[in-house]
């Protein structure tokens, strides 16, 4: 038995001190005290404890491009950062758009991952009997404009034939590929990263929004909206009802980094599909998210490397990594006023639980899975280059010193990061698919 002491444990409407004992890989009791003599007490005097956060969105890169990041270091990554459960992309070499892709990416999670994960599936022209019969994945990821990698299902009649047939989520990368080819036509000397909103226009996302919104309402389908990035896509979510089949996610960089700033100090460094916009974006993206028309919150953790990204525009690839520093730099958030850090557990923990209806995960709850992180609201650190977990070593936020942060991450009960350090020993597991229906809070 592990008993975590005097914790304030936070969940998405209260903060209680209480201690909570976990027995294996499980939660046993919340507040109150046990009779048994716990092997290990940890005191938790002062520190925040928090469900481990869910990272619906990230890229690991492994098979195929494990030089920009593995599923180990990636994993390594997401626990030092307060991730307890990462769902990678489809958009690996090869795809994971058949059944053989998706067992051999699993068999690599499985003997490789530090924390829990679920593996999205990717819709190509023509898989459409694997994208309803694959088990227990969160969804099915389409990108509608062409990203990292070679999926695209930019033709709508196949983009259509993939929402009428079958049930299951649908996370749409929303950027309409015609207007896409149209503008990088009309900016082809363009030479940095400046122009990259330009070529990738609001215009571009809320065409391919409106579309997936307009074809999961035909069909009634599970359609969750990825890292939505202007204000007139929320804006157009929040006049559209009868849409509690729609979720949307938005990332850190999307709502802390804004243009023409990012663009001078980072270059292509902050250049991402889709692109960080000027702050009327970001300002409207946290109106949205505090007025529940937004959901969650995801990294979008996209690794390339240092050399890659220095190649210049037009050569360097999109994509910032995240996934460990998303944590931080939300409550880095809550203590400059922006939220509270119960939204956060919302967002973050709560919400990607419910949404992708997880088993026993998101909750600080008696049964529940023991993915639990331990904070300190009032550590002060830098985010440094070079002193990453993340495999290219490098992040957007070099340099920002940042409040809050996890000191202890636990795994299913065992501890994975503790105060800077990784255990390699512990290995994360596939997380399961409930039947239930999403209740936003
Ligand atoms: O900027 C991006 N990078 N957007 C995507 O959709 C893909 C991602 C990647 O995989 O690098
Ligand atoms: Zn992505």
């Amino acid at each position: 038995m592990l008993l975590i002491k005097n914790a304030e444990v936070v969940s998405s409407n209260r903060t209680d001190t209480a201690d909570v004992w976990i027995e294996g890989t499980t939660i046993v009791q919340v507040g109150g005290s046990l009779k048994t003599i716990p092997v290990e007490t940890i005191d938790a005097k002062g520190l925040m404890l928090i469900p481990g956060v869910i990272d619906t969105h990230v890229h690991f890169r492994q098979p195929g491009m494990e030089w920009k990041e593995d599923i180990k270091s990636g994993s390594s990554a997401a626990a030092a950062g307060g991730v307890t459960t990462v769902f990678d992309m489809p958009n690996t070499i090869p795809p994971t758009v058949d059944e053989s892709s998706l067992t051999a990416k699993r068999k690599a999670f499985s003997e490789q991952s530090l924390v829990n994960y679920g593996i999205f599936i990717g819709a190509a022209s023509s898989n459409m009997d694997f994208l309803n019969t694959a088990e227990n994945v969160p969804g099915i990821k389409v990108f509608m404009g062409s990203s990292t990698g070679s999926l695209l299902l930019s033709d709508e009649k196949e983009l259509e034939k993939v929402f009428a047939c079958g049930s299951r989520l649908i996370a749409a990368h929303a950027e309409d590929e015609a207007l896409l080819l149209l503008n990088k036509e009309k900016y082809r000397s363009a030479n940095q990263a400046s122009f990259h909103p330009l070529i990738r226009s609001p215009e571009t996302a809320l065409t391919a929004t409106v579309k997936a919104v307009q074809f999961s309402q035909k069909y009634q389908r599970r359609l969750h909206l990825l890292h939505l990035s202007t204000q007139e896509e929320v804006e157009y979510l929040s006049g559209i009802y009868h849409k509690k089949h729609i979720t949307a996610e938005v990332t850190p960089h999307h709502l802390v980094l804004s243009s023409p700033e990012c663009y001078e100090q980072l270059n292509t460094f902050a250049q991402t599909n889709p692109p960080v916009r000027e702050k009327r974006h970001s300002q409207a993206l946290w109106t949205a998210l505090k007025k529940g028309v937004i959901h969650t919150i995801a990294s979008d953790h996209a690794p390339h490397l240092v050399s890659e990204k220095e190649k210049g525009y037009g050569l360097a690839p999109s994509g910032v990594p995240g996934v460990e520093t998303s944590l931080p730099l939300m409550l880095n958030q809550v203590n400059k006023g922006q939220c509270s850090v119960h939204e956060i557990v919302k967002w973050m923990c709560e919400n990607p639980a419910l949404m992708f209806r997880l088993k026993n995960k998101g909750f600080i709850k008696k049964g529940f899975d023991a993915d639990l992180v331990l904070v300190d609201m009032k550590k002060r650190k830098k985010v440094q280059n070079g002193r990453l977990f993340t495999k290219p070593n490098w992040s957007p936020y070099d340099g920002w010193t940042v409040q809050g942060w996890p000191v202890i991450t636990f795994v299913n009960g065992q501890i994975a990061f503790r105060e800077g350090e990784i255990m390699t020993s512990t290995l994360g597991k596939e997380v399961v698919f409930n039947k239930y229906e999403f209740r936003s809070q």
